[in-house]
């Protein structure tokens, strides 16, 4: 473990236009990556716990600091699409239709390695997997670190990831170096990942890209069966997919079916706990909220709009924290699914409930 070392911050006002002041400290900060750091850093997507993705020792200490089993590969993160070719062989025409529509952005590809990236970064398999971030402040950081950033989500390991500056410290203040305050991100979950190693595209985990979106110049691309049914007997083919993840401390459940009768039901089991003397939180669309007396339920978080589903993706992970100050021991939790980005949010939400739906 590393903790102790001495963690400093840097804030950038406006990270989508960073200031000439800004680029500096953040190539001190890439400086920092290449002498063997860390550094934490905004993307689009949620915050990075960044390292030299080339230097064993690096990844090393990335998964010291996260609490990581290390049969769980890091995504490499870079900032010029042709540096594929650096890290990867025998790549598909697929993986140049999906950059040139998705990079840079919320999108990981993994592909067949040349070698370059060690076994400390990738889990020892023979692939790797590949990012070009489109947030400015993280792909200036990139170029200041070589080019190769390994960087998994910025939490602690099982925890919720990360989407301000004020979550990376709370989990890894004294075990990291640096972390960059590129303020609130912009999407809220993790980068959707596809396979291209195999014949046929496989998303192995929903994101902001959806599968749609994919299947616009892909049209053969599907789900990996793990991710859609965790029953299904099916290995994930990625290894972080079969970890307990996102989990807050209190105990999930999501409660599905028609609105008004979700609402209801809710309503009974928080009733009910609350009874049994247990703190109990509610999260629920701004749709339902009105459902909801904040006199009677105590802690209830509105997590977004379910006409507006990217407002949900944006607040889940910060909802999910929220309930841990709040010390709740049991939280019940709408589904939010119809939307643009259902797959991805119940994805997340899932894992974070370990499974437990009831369907009303
Ligand atoms: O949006 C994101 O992707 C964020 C930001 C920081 O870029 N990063 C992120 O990293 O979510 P992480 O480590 O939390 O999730 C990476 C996922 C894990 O489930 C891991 O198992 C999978 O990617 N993965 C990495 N390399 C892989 C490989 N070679 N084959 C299959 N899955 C891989
Ligand atoms: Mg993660």
């Amino acid at each position: 473990m590393q903790d102790g070392i001495q963690t400093r911050c840097i804030v950038i006002e406006d990270p989508h236009e960073p200031t000439a002041a800004d680029l500096d400290n953040i190539r001190t900060a890439g400086q920092v990556i290449k002498d063997g750091g860390l550094c934490a850093f905004p993307t689009e997507t949620v915050y990075g716990l960044g390292g030299d993705a080339l230097n064993p020792e690096s990844s090393g200490k990335i998964y010291a600091a996260k609490g990581r089993p290390s049969d769980n590969p890091l995504i490499v993160h870079i900032a010029d699409i042709k540096d594929i070719e650096k890290i990867a062989e025998d790549i598909p025409g697929a993986a140049y239709i999906l950059a040139e529509k998705f990079w840079p952005g919320p999108l990981t590809m993994i592909l067949k390695g040349n070698g370059t990236v060690p076994p400390a970064t990738t889990g020892g398999l023979s692939t790797v997997a590949i990012r070009y971030p489109s947030d400015k402040v993280a792909a200036a950081l990139i170029r200041a670190a070589g080019g190769f950033v390994a960087a998994p989500s910025a939490n602690t390991s099982g925890r919720p990831s990360t989407t301000t500056a004020a979550h990376v410290l709370e989990d890894l203040s004294g075990r990291v170096d640096v972390i960059i305050d590129g303020g609130d991100v912009d999407i809220g979950l993790e980068s959707t990942i596809v396979d291209l190693t195999e014949s046929t595209p496989a998303i192995l985990r929903p994101g902001y890209i959806t599968l749609d979106m994919i299947k616009t110049v892909l049209p053969d691309a599907y789900y990996d069966p793990a991710i859609i049914d965790p029953d299904s007997g099916e290995a994930p083919k990625a290894p972080g997919m079969k970890y307990r993840h996102y989990a807050p401390k209190g105990k999930l459940t999501i409660v599905k079916g028609e609105k008004e009768a979700v609402a209801r039901y809710i309503a009974g089991l928080a009733v009910q706990k609350r009874q049994e003397g247990a703190g109990v939180g509610l999260m629920v669309s701004a749709e339902n909220r009105e459902f909801f007396d904040e006199s009677i339920f105590s802690v209830v978080k509105t997590v977004g709009e379910e006409r507006d589903d990217g407002t949900i993706a944006h607040n889940l992970f910060a909802v999910l924290r929220e309930f841990d100050e709040a010390g709740v021991e049991f939280i019940f939790s709408e589904s939010f699914d119809g939307g643009r980005l259902s797959d991805a949010i119940t994805n997340r939400l899932l894992k974070a409930a370990g499974y437990d739906v009831i369907e009303v």
